[in-house]
C-alpha cells in the first residue's frame, strides 16, 4: 500500500484539507503544513499555528464499520503519540482524558478528530495532531493554559523524523484498533494517565461528580470511585480536586 503525503508551506487547516478530499484518499494518507491560517482546536477553539514552529499533522482513515468503531479513537491516537515520544527518549509524557498530551504537567500536544459523512460503506475520519516543538514567546502568551514544547526535552527529534515516526506508529496502532478494539490500548493509556488514583471533579453539564479517578475501561469511558461505588462516564471535563 502506498500512502501519499500532501505537504504545504501554508494552508487553512490540514484537517480541513483532508476532510475536503476524503473521497479520493486512502487510509494512512497524511497532510502536513508549516503554517495554518485557520488551525482548529477542540470545542471550536482556534489552534495557534505559527510558521515553522510546530508540527501540524493530519491523517485520513476509513472505518468500514462506521461510528461504533470510532469511539475511543482519540485515546488510541494519544497512546500513539506517547509511544512515539518515548522512542525519542521523552520521559514524563502523560495523557489527560479524553485527548490531551502533557509534558511535566503542561500541555504539549492536542488531538482533534473530525468525521465526514457516514454512509453504509463506513465513515471517513481525519485525525489531526498538533505538537508544540518550539513555541515563540509571542504565541505562548496567547494560549490560555500552561503549555510545554519539545524544546524542553534533551533529545529533540527533527520535524521530519517526528512526522515519519508518527505516521508509522499510527498505521500500526489503527490497524490494531480495527482488529482488537480499545481493549488493546487500555493498559498503555492507564500507564500514562496523569490523574490515576487522584481525587477529581467531573463536570457534566451543571452537575459535578466527585470521586477517585481509576482510569479508562475498554469502551474508553472514565471510571470514578464515587460514594455510590465505581461508575463509568463517557463525557464531561475532569479537573483535579484541590485538597
Ligand atoms: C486541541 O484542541 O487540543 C486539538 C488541537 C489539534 C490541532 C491540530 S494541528 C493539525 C490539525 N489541523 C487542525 O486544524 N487542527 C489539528
Amino acid at each position: 500500500c502506498h500512502n501519499r503525503c500532501f505537504y504545504f508551506d501554508e494552508i487553512d487547516s490540514t484537517n480541513a484539507f483532508l476532510l475536503q478530499h476524503g473521497e479520493e484518499l486512502q487510509s494512512g494518507d497524511i497532510c502536513v503544513a508549516e503554517y495554518q491560517a485557520a488551525g482548529r482546536g477542540r470545542r471550536g477553539r482556534k489552534w495557534q499555528s505559527p510558521y515553522g514552529s510546530h508540527l501540524y499533522f493530519s491523517m485520513h482513515w476509513h472505518f468500514t464499520q462506521g461510528m461504533a468503531q470510532t469511539m475511543g479513537l482519540s485515546l488510541v491516537v494519544a497512546c500513539s503519540l506517547v509511544s512515539v515520544l518515548a522512542k525519542f527518549g521523552a520521559e514524563n509524557i502523560g495523557v489527560k482524558w479524553p485527548n490531551d498530551i502533557y509534558l511535566d504537567g503542561r500541555k504539549l500536544a492536542g488531538v482533534l478528530i473530525e468525521m465526514s459523512g457516514t454512509a453504509d460503506s463506513g465513515c471517513n475520519v481525519v485525525i489531526g495532531i498538533g505538537v508544540n516543538i518550539a513555541m515563540p514567546a509571542a504565541q505562548g502568551e496567547l494560549i490560555d493554559q500552561p503549555w510545554s514544547d519539545l524544546q524542553q526535552l534533551n533529545v529533540m527529534p527533527n520535524k521530519t523524523e517526528l512526522t515519519l515516526a508518527l505516521y508509522q506508529q499510527l498505521l500500526d496502532d489503527l490497524r490494531l484498533f480495527e482488529t482488537q478494539g480499545l481493549s488493546a490500548f487500555q493498559s498503555r493509556w492507564n500507564a500514562a494517565d496523569i490523574y490515576q488514583g487522584q481525587q477529581v471533579n467531573l463536570q457534566l453539564g451543571e452537575q459535578i461528580i466527585v470521586g477517585e479517578y481509576q482510569g479508562i475501561d475498554e469502551q474508553g469511558g472514565v471510571l470514578l470511585a464515587t460514594a455510590d461505588g465505581v461508575k463509568q462516564f463517557v463525557g464531561g471535563e475532569i479537573t483535579l480536586r484541590k485538597a
